[in-house]
């Protein structure tokens, strides 16, 4: 099925409502999403295997931030016949909707329930495997830490939290680098000038990253030891972090 073109930034608006999950974004969400993040196929792909890997029976998988469900997808091909429990969250109801409809005909896809809620008030049960994916990034900074203390308490012995963030370098030069073969990404992809422009605009203050370093100080802190920085393309960095 050819899915719907992202054209939402492609004319001009005046004034420039800041970004949001709603349904305008759902319909184009998968478009959007592989057009503006580099390797974010291969990267669920390698998440589910990291996921089937650490998930212990009888516990459960968490996605936070899930959105219309596409880790969900590929962790059901990656985990096959296997039995497992996944309760994938997000607080944007037109992309819960979208993730009931799209699970409905799958068989087997009552091994994951959608749920619409607030990432930073659902408690986390029984969780030994967490997916954190371009959501962080989205809560305030001041806010980070309760939600990744509460994820590392809850995580089983041995369990692990997966995390993709967006990022921004430490070093103004590097930073801007970055940002240039970033913007580059996205007009090999199709994206005009205004729409890189005003999407940037839109998701400022919306969207804030942080750094490799701010995200490794903060898995430390909240008492992860064991982090691997497994994937890195410029401005986008995924992490795996394991309780010991
Ligand atoms: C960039 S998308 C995540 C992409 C998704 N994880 C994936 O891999 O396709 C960010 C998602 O986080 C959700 N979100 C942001 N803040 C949230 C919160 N406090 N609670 C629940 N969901 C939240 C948004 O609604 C949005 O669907």
């Amino acid at each position: 099925m050819q899915m719907p073109k992202d054209t939402i930034f492609s004319l001009e608006k005046k004034p420039l409502p800041p970004f949001e999950f709603n349904e305008q974004v759902v319909r184009v969400f998968d478009d959007m999403i592989e057009r503006s993040v580099p390797l974010y196929r291969e990267t669920l792909r390698r998440q589910a295997e990291l996921a089937t890997y650490f998930y212990q029976q009888g516990s459960r998988i968490y996605d936070l931030g899930c959105s219309n469900g596409n880790f969900g997808m590929v962790l059901l091909q990656s985990m096959g016949a296997r039995s497992f429990e996944m309760c994938a969250i997000d607080n944007s109801a037109p992309m819960i909707d979208a993730y009931r409809k799209r699970l409905a005909p799958l068989r087997g896809g009552e091994r994951i329930r959608p749920l619409e809620a607030d990432i930073q008030k659902v408690v986390l049960e029984n969780p030994s495997v967490v997916i954190l994916n371009l959501t962080l990034q989205f809560l305030p900074p001041q806010e980070r830490d309760a939600l990744m203390g509460k994820i590392h308490s809850a995580l089983s012995s041995g369990g692990v939290l997966l995390m993709t963030e967006k990022i921004i370098h430490g070093a103004a030069e590097l930073s801007s680098l970055q940002q240039r073969f970033y913007y580059d990404f996205k007009r090999e992809n199709g994206y005009s000038e205004l729409e890189i422009s005003q999407k940037r605009e839109a998701l400022e203050n919306v969207l804030i990253p942080e750094t490799v370093e701010d995200h490794c100080d903060r898995l430390r802190r909240v008492g992860f030891r064991k982090i691997d920085l497994w994937l890195k393309w410029f401005n986008f960095a995924s992490f795996l972090a394991v309780k010991g």
